[in-house]
């Protein structure tokens, strides 16, 4: 097993900084980070990765959707990985930091002694945040072989489909099946991941154990009233698609709220036509993002829900259509994986704390495919989505050796 000194972790931690900062300049925009699938951003971080993993000794591909694929060969693969989009005006970390952290630990294997009786992937996936297209996790899905095809012909907000964009990306949608992995290929997929919250901070620990990650709906609520003059129709006889949108917004919040901390719900999009100051609301779409770790307080809080904005419809005579683009159970991360996390953080002299994930990541749609865990590091204030975003690089060298020390004790046997 490596030992490391404190000066090999803060050599580590500060190289994953450099790389993040590296990743982090790259953006649509010169002010804040963004970074969206299938863009020209995502293909300049896409080439930097690509480079940092050839200088790491891996042998890179691409696949159909852009994810990058660093590959040290060997038997059975153990993959690492996360994502390199971003939501709109983000942090550095949330997702650069797992592939970084990945292909650093690769190259500690292929530089070093040891050797592996088993291969690893290093998978940076394009499509984890879902801020362009209405869908999540296509990356990794596909990966996973679970990519849902009609997916192809979603569209973000200037009518491109995902089509499109692979095509402009210089890719084919015919190659998507060729991003699966084949049955029994995959012995484990991990992920490093800022922890996006604060308990880690909270309970002064560097890393985390991952237990689960939570279960996710996306309810996409569309609400078809009337337009009409500002001015002149009386309030009695407005059919005012925003009002309802309002109180269907207000109804998640009290509903969330009063199941004491087991559900949370939001709203944080949300679309108003035609849009203007002098004209009564005729479609508004609002979406709420749903996430719970008790499957029932889920279920339940999202059918009273759809109850509700039923009843809010009916009562100002709205039109109503709601869809779920997005359902997905909570997904529990392998014991044998956290147990080997844990001994990996303990050799480290620091506490694994266990704790479940309230964010989503790609191991919701590489669970699919084979036993996955995650790994947390812990990051300021637990601020994320939020350019404030930061993780020391103490912290994050600390992640790097912790890496290392799972894939020193990982056992695919144990896994399957
Ligand atoms: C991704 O960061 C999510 O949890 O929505
Ligand atoms: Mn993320
Ligand atoms: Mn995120």
């Amino acid at each position: 097993m490596a030992a490391f000194s404190q000066d090999e972790i803060d050599a580590l931690g500060t190289r994953a900084e450099a790389m993040v900062n590296a990743l982090g300049a790259i953006s649509a925009e010169p002010d804040r980070l963004v970074r969206l699938f299938l863009t020209a951003e995502h293909r300049r971080a896409a080439d930097r990765v690509a480079a940092w993993m050839r200088e790491a000794g891996l042998e890179v591909t691409a696949d159909a959707r852009g994810s990058v694929r660093g590959r040290l060969a060997g038997p059975k693969r153990l993959l690492i990985g996360s994502h390199i989009d971003t939501v709109i005006d983000a942090g550095k970390y949330d997702g650069p930091f797992g592939v970084i952290a990945g292909i650093l630990a690769a190259e500690h294997f292929i530089r070093g002694d040891e050797r592996l009786p088993f291969g690893i992937d290093v998978l940076a996936f394009g499509d984890e945040e879902g801020s362009r297209f209405p869908a999540t996790l296509s990356s990794s899905a596909a990966c996973a072989g679970a990519f849902r095809t009609e997916n192809l012909k979603l569209a973000d907000r200037n009518g491109v489909t995902i089509s499109d964009a692979i095509k402009a990306y210089g890719k084919s949608p015919d190659d998507i099946p060729n991003a699966a992995y084949k049955a029994g290929e995959a012995a484990a997929y991990v992920e490093v991941h800022i922890e996006q919250g604060p308990v880690l901070e909270t309970r002064n620990q560097p890393l985390g154990v991952v237990t689960g990650i939570i279960g996710q709906t996306y309810l996409n609520i569309e609400f078809l009233g009337e337009a009409g003059h500002a001015g002149t129709v009386p309030m009695v006889l407005r059919r005012d698609a925003l009002a309802g949108a309002a109180e269907a917004m207000l109804l998640g919040e009290r509903l969330a709220r009063e199941t004491k901390g087991e559900v949370v719900a939001t709203v944080g999009r949300i679309t108003v036509l035609p849009g203007a100051t002098n004209v009564i609301p005729a479609t508004v779409v609002v979406v709420f993002d749903i996430r719970s770790a008790s499957e029932s307080a889920h279920a339940g809080l999202v059918e009273t829900l759809k109850n509700g904005i039923r009843e809010i419809a009916e009562r100002r005579h709205l039109g109503l259509t709601i869809t779920t683009p997005r359902q997905v159970g909570i997904t529990p991360c392998h014991p044998a994986i956290q147990d080997q996390f844990a001994e990996a953080i303990r050799a480290l002299g620091a506490e694994p704390l266990r704790l479940a994930s309230g964010a989503g990541h790609d191991g919701q749609a590489m669970a699919k495919l084979c036993p996955i865990g995650m790994l947390f590091v812990r990051c300021r204030g637990g601020i994320s989505h939020n350019p404030m975003e930061y993780a020391s690089p103490r912290d994050l060298g600390l992640a790097v050796a912790t890496l290392i020390g799972f894939i020193e004790r990982f056992d695919p046997e144990k896994v399957g």
